[in-house]
């Protein structure tokens, strides 16, 4: 799919589909202790990546780990609370930020590697193995804020305030980016995907600066190195803006979220990239006729172009397994 061929029925996995929503998981999660011990433990962090391709046969494996871990790499602390998502130490002055090691610690990233050698090795080799980073404007919104936040407010009011001193934080996140990516690709993932959850947050310039800009410059600094490296963007909510962001960037797939309009994602993405999506994961949790009818009306709309069927953002966890077998199948029935 991702060199341009098509199959009957469209290659399908999920975002976040290792996770809450799957009683393995919670059971691997308990005895891991923490999270970031999960992602830094190959043999659970294997396990876990496995796991939904196992138990639903989907076409690509996404490396179990988180994009925090960068920060963690770059001397930041990094905790996940139970039930409060992830929390960071924040950065709050230009100082904090002339702090910063402009080099990630290598041994940090060591086990991530070894995960992505041992799920390779028990793969199928017609799965896709995928890796995957934050994009740097969505790393630095947790860095700054130290925690999720609605519309990124702090990060988006440093960046206007202290535009020097962000870009050199967006700097030191494009170079640990290239670096971290090209090595996943050589301990065996076949493509990566950089996750820009966070783009939508951002007016047209600051799209351009924050978001576009980094992941050109990512991709051009991963293809120096391993020149067919094959490059999945997502900037969430970039709607009217992806186009722009898909001819500047030169990845080769985009993924897309509910929102997206068909006739613009048509003419102007899927005719220069394979497209990803775009599911709404809520249709996901409502199941029945409203799950179906949504994921016609994704086929509908993309399957005759290049398509890898997903969801528009990541799977919740109170989705019933029974839906996302049901999903599975509808697609998997699917002939153009
Ligand atoms: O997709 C997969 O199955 C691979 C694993 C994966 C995780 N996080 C595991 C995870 C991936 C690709 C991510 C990416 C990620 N992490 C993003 C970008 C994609 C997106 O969903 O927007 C972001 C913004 C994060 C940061 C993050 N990590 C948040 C906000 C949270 C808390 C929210 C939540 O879902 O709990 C996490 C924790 C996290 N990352 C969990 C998992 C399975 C849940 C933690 C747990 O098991 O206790």
């Amino acid at each position: 799919m991702l060199s341009g061929n098509r199959q009957a029925s469209p290659p399908v996995w999920m975002m976040r589909q290792a996770g809450r929503y799957l009683p393995e998981y919670r059971e691997v999660r308990a005895r891991a202790g923490g999270f970031l011990n999960l992602c830094f433990t190959p043999e659970l962090a294997a396990e876990v990546t496995l796991q939904p391709i196992r138990r639903f046969g989907f076409d690509a494996a996404i490396l179990f780990s988180d994009i925090l871990v960068v920060p963690h790499a770059l001397g930041r602390s990094v905790r996940f609370e139970a039930g409060e998502g992830p929390r960071l130490d924040p950065i709050e002055t230009v100082a904090a930020i002339d702090a910063l090691p402009t080099q990630a610690d290598a041994a940090i990233f060591a086990p991530v590697y070894e995960t992505l050698r041992r799920v390779k090795q028990e793969l199928d080799p017609a799965v896709t193995l995928l890796g995957f980073c934050g994009a740097p404007w969505t790393v630095a919104t947790y860095m700054i804020a130290g925690q999720g936040t609605p519309d990124q407010a702090p990060a988006r009011l440093f960046a206007y305030r202290e535009p020097n001193a962000f870009q050199k934080l967006i700097d030191i996140l494009i170079d640990a980016s290239i670096g971290y990516l090209s090595a996943q690709l050589e301990a065996g993932a076949d493509a990566v995907q950089l996750f820009d959850t966070w783009a939508g947050t951002l007016p047209p310039e600051q799209f351009s600066r924050w978001s576009v800009e980094p992941a050109q410059r990512i991709v051009s600094g991963i293809r120096a190195r391993i020149p067919d490296a094959r490059i999945i963007g997502f900037p969430r909510g970039a709607g009217a803006l992806l186009p722009d962001f898909v001819e500047r960037t030169g990845i080769d797939a985009v993924s897309i979220d509910w929102a997206s309009e068909p006739g613009l994602m048509r003419e102007r993405v899927q005719s220069r990239v394979a497209l990803q999506g775009n599911l709404d994961p809520l249709a996901l949790i409502a199941g029945g006729d409203a799950l179906d009818r949504a994921v016609d009306g994704v086929l509908s709309n993309y399957a005759d172009g290049r398509l890898i069927f997903n969801l528009g953002h990541g799977i919740q966890p109170e989705t019933p397994i029974a839906h996302v077998e049901r999903m599975v199948q509808r697609v998997r029935d699917y002939r153009g």
